[in-house]
């Protein structure tokens, strides 16, 4: 659980969450939905991508959006306590049959990944006497969970033979769309469209059902693939892999400088004695270590910002500390000095997805592996 209640002056490593990017992000999302009336369901799993529900579902709340995706029952109740009035709370993981009642229970929506659970959700549908809304999720090529389109036409018979499962929507998702041009999607666009125009051909109402496929960078990039409700995780948060869709980071991560010391040359610094000093150095120690989603690999990779200067971490990052080489700072520093890991100085940025970049990862892990001990602060 995340440590909220202490006061301010008793941390010295925090994330600062600014709202207003967030609001940001979502008008461009907004801006980007193709036809204008495509619904946003707001993907904020994983704690929001690490960047605490809490206060980013009750910010998009207030913007409007009433269509929530999460992983699991665990996250689909917290959100449900955050936000009673949410119209739209949809499980996109796949739940074992013994989490099905109580999500039943609760009112919300699920995603039938296999045929085999449909007499299942009928079952406990019709035993707690409320039904089950189901999106029935199709596999178009991503090789994970899903119906095979093959499967659809078996599909929509036995949904139309029950009497407790509602089809609510039909979904899949892309396997690359964090590619430039790649052939991949097209192919998953059309097998979904495929699958769309049979089932729009079976069923009764087929206008009152949600069709969704595109993740964040389909919603920049493939407005073919927004039908009426399109699913953005990382973009609210200020990332994905689409060029030149002016997202703003919605989190900064700062620590403070808990001793500075000089040092001669020759000096080895932290565990492994990975970095040795070539010259006479001024080293700053924080305390921010990988336990708080500083990883490892960025040891002896990664700059961070002093004083809206660029300046090398060195030495190994261990659990609760790091150092930094203040050699070539220009201005003075003391002991409690706030530097910035993730965020803005002057006009210096590091994002996540530099870090990423530096070690062959995506900013979602980045963004997820902060730790629960940063308390996550609303930016000034
Ligand atoms: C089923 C599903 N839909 C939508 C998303 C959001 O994707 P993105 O964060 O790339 O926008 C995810 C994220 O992993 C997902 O699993």
């Amino acid at each position: 659980m995340i440590v909220t209640s202490l006061p301010r002056k008793y941390y010295s490593k925090w994330t600062e969450i600014d709202l207003s990017a967030l609001e940001h992000n979502l008008k461009r999302l907004q801006n980007a939905c193709q036809p204008a009336s495509a619904q946003i369901m707001a993907v904020v799993k994983a704690n929001a991508y690490g960047h605490n529900v809490s206060q980013i579902a009750p910010a998009l709340f207030q913007q409007g959006i009433t269509h929530y995706g999460v992983a699991t029952l665990g996250e689909a109740l917290h959100l449900k306590q955050l936000l009673p009035q949410a119209e739209h709370i949809l499980i996109l993981g796949a739940l074992s049959v013994s989490q099905y009642r109580l999500a039943l229970e609760e009112g919300f929506a699920l995603m039938l990944h296999t045929l085999a659970h449909l007499p299942i959700l009928e079952d406990l549908a019709r035993a707690i006497g409320r039904p089950a809304e189901a999106h029935l999720k199709v596999d178009t090529g991503m090789g994970r969970v899903g119906i095979l389109p093959t499967e659809m036409g078996a599909a929509l018979d036995q949904l139309a033979l029950t009497e407790w499962v509602n089809l609510r929507g039909i979904c899949s998702h892309l396997a690359t769309s964090d590619r430039p041009a790649c052939p991949h999607i097209h192919r998953q666009i059309q097998i979904f469209n495929e699958v769309l125009s049979y089932a729009r051909s079976h069923l009764r109402e087929p206008e009152a059902l949600i069709y969704h496929l595109a993740n964040s960078d389909a919603v920049f990039q493939y407005p073919e693939a927004h039908y009426n409700l399109v699913r953005p995780g990382i973009s609210l948060y200020g990332y994905g892999g689409a060029q030149g869709t002016g997202l703003k980071p919605v989190l900064a991560l700062k620590a403070q400088i808990t001793q500075l010391k000089d040092v001669p040359a020759g000096t080895a610094l932290g565990y492994g004695r990975s970095f040795i000093t070539a010259r006479p150095s001024r080293i700053g120690v924080i305390a921010l270590g990988y336990a708080d989603g500083l990883n490892r690999l960025l040891s002896n990779q990664q700059e961070i910002l002093v004083k809206g200067q660029r300046l090398p971490l060195v030495g190994r990052i261990s659990m609760d500390q790091c150092t930094v080489d203040l050699t070539d700072l220009q201005q003075t520093i003391e002991v409690g000095e706030t530097v910035t890991f993730i965020g803005q100085e002057g006009d210096e940025t590091i994002t996540a997805q530099d870090w990423a970049d530096k070690i062959g990862t995506i900013p979602y892990e980045v963004l997820t592996g902060l730790g629960t001990r940063l308390p996550r602060w609303a930016a000034e």
